[in-house]
């Protein structure tokens, strides 16, 4: 990692860290509730979604505290997919972020509001920012609601319990992958080009690298299902054998995964290409998703 990026996302880590949770804190809530969304939101996390917010930002050479807002929402988002990711009806899992699930602490029951609350209260940060014009919020609550919801994550995960037990082939897996995890990072991307102001032509080309970032998570999470340890990754290895998921190491093995692994790498690359934006902290970010091991 060069330096310059990882002081990037240490400095950026860090600013989440801080603002994220006084969303929370300073919510008129049930004490109970409030502790459940801190549990998770404060357990760590690598922050990818947010910080590629920012990448992007930085290489429109714009503030990266104009996007904070818009990436907590999103943090919030992906932590309330994580708390009912992990649920027992759905991938019944204990171990998140290097600590006990959400809902082995606080109940299934407060578990599932704890995530319901996070979902909500993210819309709510994301229409009282107070720098951005109604007309980019709206656009921004448009396509984070779409990234978010039935054709985006929560569909995505729908498929991805119906393809349990079933032999898909790339195509359909491919399909699942983007709409579970990949719109999300997608979104991360699309929304920093938007904050900065980027053309539509820019905007669109990013978009591109954001889907192929997207999938690029999501291959490489499968891989270290597998290959991962429990300490680095924080969650149990051979979640997804045991749950018989549908996976790319599972329909391609694990060759055949890292080689869709470097060649969508190297798509992504292509578009940063295409926009002057190689040797950028989104390059980086890319090398970033495809080198990790946590
Ligand atoms: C895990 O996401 C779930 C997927 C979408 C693959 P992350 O790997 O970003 O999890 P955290 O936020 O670092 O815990
Ligand atoms: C989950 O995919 C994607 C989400 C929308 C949360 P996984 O089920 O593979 O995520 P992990 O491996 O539990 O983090
Ligand atoms: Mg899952
Ligand atoms: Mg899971
Ligand atoms: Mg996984």
């Amino acid at each position: 990692m060069n330096h310059t990026f990882e002081s990037f996302l240490n400095e950026t880590k860090q600013l989440i860290e801080r603002e994220l949770p006084e969303y929370v804190r300073s919510l008129d809530a049930e004490y109970r509730l409030k502790e459940a969304m801190l549990y998770s939101l404060e357990a760590g996390g690598k922050r990818v979604r947010p910080v590629l917010l920012m990448a992007v930002l930085d290489a429109y050479k714009c503030p990266i505290k104009d996007g904070i807002e818009v990436a907590c929402a999103l943090e919030m988002v992906h932590t309330y997919s994580l708390i009912h990711d992990d649920l027992p009806a759905m991938d019944d899992d204990d171990l998140r972020r290097g600590k006990p699930t959400n809902h082995k602490v606080f109940g299934e029951a407060t578990a599932i509001l704890a995530g319901d609350a996070l979902l909500t209260h993210s819309f709510s940060l994301l229409s009282e920012v107070s720098h951005l014009s109604a007309e980019t919020k709206i656009q921004l609550v448009s396509l984070f609601s779409k990234a978010a919801g039935a054709r985006g994550m929560v569909g995505g995960q729908l498929a991805d319990m119906i393809a349990e037990g079933k032999s898909l082939d790339v195509d359909q897996l491919a399909s699942i992958h983007n709409r579970k995890t990949g719109e999300l990072l997608a979104f991360a991307v699309k929304a920093g080009a938007i904050i900065a102001g980027a053309s539509e032509h820019e905007t669109k080309v990013l978009s591109a690298y954001g889907k192929e970032v997207g999938l690029l998570f999501q291959i490489k999470d499968d891989i270290l299902d597998l290959e991962g340890s429990v300490e680095d990754i924080g969650k149990p290895v051979g979640s997804d054998v045991h749950n018989d998921k549908s996976t790319y190491p599972g329909i391609l093995g694990l060759d055949g995964a890292k080689t869709m692994l470097s060649n969508h790498y190297e798509q992504a690359l292509q578009y940063l290409d295409e926009l002057g934006l190689r040797h950028t902290l989104l390059e980086d970010m890319a090398t970033y998703i495809v080198d990790r091991d946590r």
